[in-house]
């Protein structure tokens, strides 16, 4: 299991839960945003809308490279939230800063904060 630290979209407190280490960060939500819980908002959720924009804080050493699969590195550059060589690197930094969507993140490591 993985502990999700979540918060965006105006929450007051950040929402802890965990999460099966594997799924992706959308699914692990998805009953809490239905819910009324997090406020976290996504419309295709196959990596195509962009609209489940978060950012990732991993603890201490559990950053590695990121490497995006195409179509979301597509969207990002889209969006304008990843430059062209960017969206050609075989991979990325691990940082909080580095746009992902929600749909593409694989939840593993300890601890994981998201944000948005
Ligand atoms: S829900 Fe559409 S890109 Fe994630």
């Amino acid at each position: 299991m993985t502990r999700l630290i979540l918060q965006g979209g105006g929450m007051a407190e950040p929402l802890d839960v965990e999460a099966p280490a594997g799924s992706l960060l959308i699914d692990a939500v998805r009953e809490l945003a239905r819910e009324g819980r997090l406020p976290l908002y996504w419309r295709c959720g196959q990596g195509t809308c962009g609209a489940c924009l978060v950012h990732l804080h991993r603890a201490g050493n559990e950053s590695k490279p990121v490497v995006m699969v195409g179509k979301e590195r597509n969207v990002l550059a889209r969006k304008g939230l990843l430059s062209e060589a960017e969206r050609l690197a075989p991979s990325l930094p691990d940082h909080p800063d580095l746009p992902r969507l929600a749909c593409h993140v694989v939840v593993e490591g300890e601890q994981l904060k998201v944000s948005w």
